[in-house]
């Protein structure tokens, strides 16, 4: 059976407040018309979206993953459904209707609701009962239960709303009864639009058979503002956070650790709260992630210990360990068994094995061996104001306290450079170079009046 997806995305979200179309506000990285269509991935590899208010950018976030079909003017859920009628030719058999802006809906409620058309149904409504039903369609049964309707909050008499089961806007149709009843909507209601859950009371006046499928109250929410993208993005951060549980990785306080979708985190790796791991990066097994990092794109070896630093497009190798308030900015890469302590920033670096860079220093623009020793307070000034330029040090260097390398320049293996030195030539493999000047004392320089 040949089930086409039909995803409504064409609204304007106007209680969003924003000027980035709703369906593309991210929840834990991912936009929310991305969540929707991953939920009917398995029932049609290609869905057609319905495309109005900010198309253009809907369309180059989604690419191939969809077909389009253009809404010009939102006049209603029901004419949602007509522009995208090409696409329903006689191969089809089924056709499900979804809507963008409903990204808790998963893909087993949606698995449950196609299965509602193995029988003989002629459409399916996924239903969920509500607390508090203000605002939503509600779903009319009859003295024996089979659906016959459905009526929105403004077109309904004060004994329909007290119902609270409510429509989702998600349906699946028997495409020839679709396609029937979207030449009947019409557009008689309060708001003058094509409201397609006319369409199921049009099929059951005809004597079709609407099956019902209730769904978790949680997964019924659509997002229509500000709040309700907050709660939708705490329930998808807890299903992401409890999926790597699962998975065997520890996590100290869930409910404050923020790891986006499509991150990837190893067994054995402990997380304390206020992590952000964001940007598809991925964490190998048995790490340590202390509290109070923010890891964007980035790699991270097995056993790394990482503590309150920032890493973007960073990678770091095995048995390294990176903080406390270090930044690894983009194109940093750090081999195995690195320290990068405390106040070290590196950028578009790469750091050997076993290297040692352990507190106040800046590695721009540079290339760095291994079992290199960079002091404290090392500076490499890889700008003039103008240009950048590159340094390099060799395995086994040892750069002294406060020392300025002024790119570029090479220090070779073995070489030693002194203390408060600012090298602006290469040094020898093996050599020590001193630049800095010479200490004078000045005999009894501070006068006792001066003292006091
Ligand atoms: C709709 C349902 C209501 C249901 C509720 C669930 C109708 C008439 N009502 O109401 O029964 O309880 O969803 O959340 O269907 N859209 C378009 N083009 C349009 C109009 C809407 O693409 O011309 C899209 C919107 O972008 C959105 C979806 O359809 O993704 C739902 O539209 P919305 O206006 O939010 O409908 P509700 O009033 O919430
Ligand atoms: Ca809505």
């Amino acid at each position: 059976m040949k089930t086409r997806v039909i995803c409504l995305a064409a609204g304007e979200g106007k209680r969003m407040k924003s000027s980035l179309p709703k369906v593309l506000h991210p929840l834990c990285g991912l936009p929310m018309v991305q969540w929707a269509l991953a939920a009917v991935e398995s029932v049609d590899a290609q869905p057609i979206l319905v495309v109005g208010h900010g198309r253009d950018e809907v369309m180059q976030t989604v690419g191939d993953a969809a077909q389009y079909a253009v809404q010009a003017r939102q006049l209603g859920t029901g004419h949602a459904v007509m522009t995208a009628r090409d696409y329903l030719d006689d191969t089809v058999d089924c056709v499900l209707v979804t809507a963008a802006d409903m990204p808790l809906l998963t893909a087993q409620t949606i698995r449950r609701l196609c299965a509602a058309m193995d029988g003989d149904a002629d459409a399916a409504v996924l239903t969920a009962v509500l607390d508090d039903a203000f605002g939503y369609g509600r779903i009319l049964r009859d003295d024996a239960g089979h659906i016959t309707g459905i009526v929105e909050q403004r077109d309904a008499t004060e004994a329909q709303r007290t119902i609270c089961e409510i429509n989702t806007a998600v349906y699946i149709f028997k495409r020839e009864r679709l396609l029937d009843a979207l030449d009947h909507l019409t557009c008689d209601n309060d708001q003058n639009e094509y409201y397609l859950t006319d369409a199921i009371g049009y099929l059951a006046e005809k004597g079709g058979k609407i099956a019902g499928v209730t769904a978790d109250a949680g997964e019924a929410m659509g997002v229509n503002d500000r709040v309700q993208l907050s709660q939708a993005a705490a329930v998808l951060r807890r299903r992401i956070n409890e999926e790597h549980m699962r998975a065997g990785v520890t996590l100290i306080g869930p409910e404050q650790t923020y790891i986006d979708y499509g991150v990837t985190i190893g067994p054995d790796t402990v997380v304390w709260p206020n992590n952000h791991l964001t940007g598809g990066t991925v964490i190998g097994k048995n790490c340590l992630l202390l509290p109070g990092s923010r890891i964007v794109a980035s790699r991270v070896g097995d056993r790394v210990t990482i503590e309150s630093s920032v890493l973007t497009q960073a990678s770091v190798g095995d048995d390294t360990t990176v903080g406390p308030f270090a930044y690894m900015r983009p194109h940093s890469v750090a081999g195995a068994r690195v320290k990068i302590g405390d106040f070290v920033e590196i950028k578009n670096a790469n750091i050997g094995d076993d290297t040692k860079i352990s507190h106040l220093t800046y590695v721009g623009d540079a290339d760095v061996g291994r079992r290199v020793n960079l002091g404290c307070g090392v500076v490499f000034v890889n700008y003039d104001g103008k240009h950048k330029y590159r340094s390099v040090v060799d395995d086994d260097a040892f750069i002294g306290c406060n020392t300025n390398l002024v790119a570029p320049v090479h220090v070779g293996s073995g070489a030693f450079t002194a203390a408060g030195s600012t090298i602006t030539q290469d040094v020898p493999a093996d050599a020590l170079a001193i630049a800095r000047s010479r200490q004078v004392n000045k005999e009894g320089w501070v006068s006792p009046k001066k003292k006091g």
